[in-house]
Order: structure tokens, then sequence, then C-alpha cells
């Protein structure tokens, strides 16, 4: 059988990465370079600090990716690189690094949206996975859920009017003084609080069911925070991380098993950082056997930013010729 073997390079936000996938399911190397303890002393990501970071890391990554892989730039097929959205300085080492990949080693480029490659993590753990189906995609920057119609067809069926899912659970962190990244630290002390000590709200916007805010909760637990700080009351931070958890999981898991049923899809599809959330996943396994769904996520590497998902998309690009070329720039805020 032909193979085609891709160089995937991601770096859109805190983390270098880069990684060679075969056909678009197989992982043959996900070197990633992780930022997050320089990151850490400022309480989040500093975009200046990042690109300086990714521009000393990126040869050095690419070039344990083509060893860990067991490949040479003579068996490669093409070049797949995240162009957005992300923080523009950052993404731009990762673009102009395959461009010259692209060019001194005469191979197709392919230019690749961050979200795409989220959900196209699920395609590398789940080898079955096809389209069509419903996609919840809950990460540092987006809360969307989709109808992924195919490989390249993605139709909006919902998203966050403020913050994202996972920026709620970093600024939560933050107040709360667990620091940064927020996800797993809020899931980690949520495990030993009570999810129904304190009923923090959840929005629903008749107009646009599917819709999230996660602004609100946020307040709330500012607000529950400031009165307990001026009361000079104790209060449970365990018991605080699990209802604030309860609240977005809740949110996120009606109105995506909402805009499942309502497509008639019986795939739901989780993406994004968020989506290595345990109680996330519970809720989902929960509310999908109830509704007789199929269930798919990633595994945990494969959640957060890597370059092997971006592999997997940027292969279903090169399979429709779809590519870029050496004029390709980077897009902070592109859509999806
Ligand atoms: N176990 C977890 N529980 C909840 N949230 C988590 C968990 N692990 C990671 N996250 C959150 O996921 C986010 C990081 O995910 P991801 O890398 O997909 O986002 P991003 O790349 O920053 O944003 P985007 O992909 O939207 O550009 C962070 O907000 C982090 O707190
Ligand atoms: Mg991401």
């Amino acid at each position: 059988m032909e193979q085609t073997l891709i160089l995937a390079i991601e770096s859109s936000c805190d983390e270098t990465s880069a990684a060679i996938v075969k056909n678009g399911r197989e992982v043959l190397s996900n070197i990633i370079s992780s930022q997050i303890d320089i990151h850490k002393k400022f309480g989040g990501v500093v975009p200046e600090v990042a690109s300086r970071n990714h521009v000393l890391n990126i040869s050095t990554v690419v070039g344990e990716a083509m060893e860990e892989a067991g490949v040479s730039y003579d068996d490669l097929d093409a070049v797949a690189v995240t162009y957005g959205p992300g923080l523009i300085g950052a993404l731009l080492v990762g673009v102009s690094y395959a461009k010259a990949v692209s060019s001194a080693k005469h191979l197709p480029l392919v230019a690749v949206n961050h979200i795409h490659g989220h959900i196209a993590a699920n395609y590398i753990t789940h080898p079955e996975l096809e389209p069509p189906f419903v996609c919840l995609v809950a990460s540092g920057g987006h809360s969307h859920i989709l109808y992924v119609k195919d490989y390249a067809e993605f139709e909006i069926l919902g998203r966050t009017r403020d913050d994202a899912a996972g920026e709620a659970f970093d600024k939560v962190a933050r107040v709360i003084g667990l620091g940064y990244p927020g996800g797993p630290k809020i899931e980690a002390l949520a495990k030993e609080g009570n999810p129904d000590a304190i009923r923090f709200p959840q929005v629903e916007f008749a107009d646009t069911p599917y819709d999230f805010s996660f602004s609100g909760v946020k307040t709330s637990v500012i607000n529950y925070l400031h009165t307990k700080e001026q009361k000079n009351e104790e209060f449970n931070r365990a018991d605080l991380a699990a209802s604030f958890q309860k609240a977005v999981v809740e949110a996120l898991t009606r109105h995506t098993i909402r805009a499942a049923k309502d497509k008639g899809t019986d795939k739901v599809v989780l993406a994004g950082g968020v989506s290595a959330n345990g109680a996330l996943r519970a809720s989902f396994e929960e509310a999908t056997k109830k509704e007789g769904l199929g269930l798919f996520y990633p595994q945990p590497i494969l959640c957060t930013d890597n370059a092997a998902m971006i592999g997997s998309a940027g292969f279903y690009k090169y399979l429709r010729k779809d590519f870029a070329d050496s004029g390709l720039n980077a897009v902070a805020n592109l859509k999806l």
C-alpha cells in the first residue's frame, strides 16, 4: 500500500512540537517541548517569551521528530504547519520553518487550522472514526459545537459568547491560587471536593440553544470568594473547584448532546485541552450511553497542543491537493 509521510509543525502558543505522521492516522513520532515551566512564573503565557523560545527550540524539536521516526527528508511527502489561530509571533516561527523546509526539500506545503488539528487528534486515537459527527471543541481559546460533515466541511452550531471553557478554568485557578495551567490543577483539587456544595449559574440562550457563556460562572466564583473574605469566613477550596467544574461540565454536556440529537448524528466527538478532563469525559460517557450515541475523545497527550494532530488534519488537505504557496502567512485570528 502506498504511504504518505508528513512532517508536521505546531507553534501556535507555548508548545514547540514536531511530528511524523503516516497516512494521517499513525504517529511515528510526536515531540512536544512545553514552555509551561518558563511561563508558570508569570501566571500565563507571555507572547514575546513564547516566540523567543520557539526560535531556540524548533530545529532541535524537528530533528528529534525525524530521528525518532527514523526518516530522512527524502522519505517525506509534505510539510504541514499550523498557520492560525494563535499568537502571531509564535505562529510565525513554525510557518517560517515549514516554508524553509518546503522550499529547500521541494515538498508541498500544507497550511493547517489549529482547531481542525484538535478535531483530527481523534482520527489518530480512533482509526475507525469518520465524519459526519457532532464535535465539541473545548480549549484555551475556543468552545465551539460543530457539525463535522466531512474532513474539510464544518458547520458551526454553537459557540461561547464570552470566555472559552479552558480560559474559565485558567482564570478560576488563578483567583483561588492554583496557578497556571489551571485546568489540570482544578481537576485534581475537585476530586477532593463536593460538586454539589455551591450552585453556580449555567446560562441558556433561548434563540441559540447551543451557545455557551462562561464569564458568569467565573464572576460568581470571584464574588463567592470576595464575600467569604470580607466576612472573614472559612471556605473549602476543593468544594469550590468541584462545584465550578460541575457547572462548566454540565453546560458543555447538555448543549452538545442537544446538538447531536437535533442533528440526528450517532457520534459525539470531544476535542481540545478541556477534553482531557476526567469529569467531562465521565459526564459525556453517561449522557451518550443514555441517548445511545457513540463517544470519541483523544488520548490525553493528543488533547492539548501537539504536532501529530496537525499532521493528521494536514493529511486530509494533502489528499485534496490543497497546498499553500511560499507566500503563506500566519493568521492570528484565523476562523474555522
Ligand atoms: N484536565 C483538564 N481539565 C480542564 N481543563 C484542562 C485540562 N487540561 C487542560 N485543560 C485546559 O485546556 C487548555 C489548553 O488546551 P489547548 O492546548 O487545546 O488550548 P490552546 O491551544 O491554548 O487554545 P486553542 O486551541 O483554542 O488555540 C487550557 O485552558 C487548560 O487549562
Ligand atoms: Mg490548542
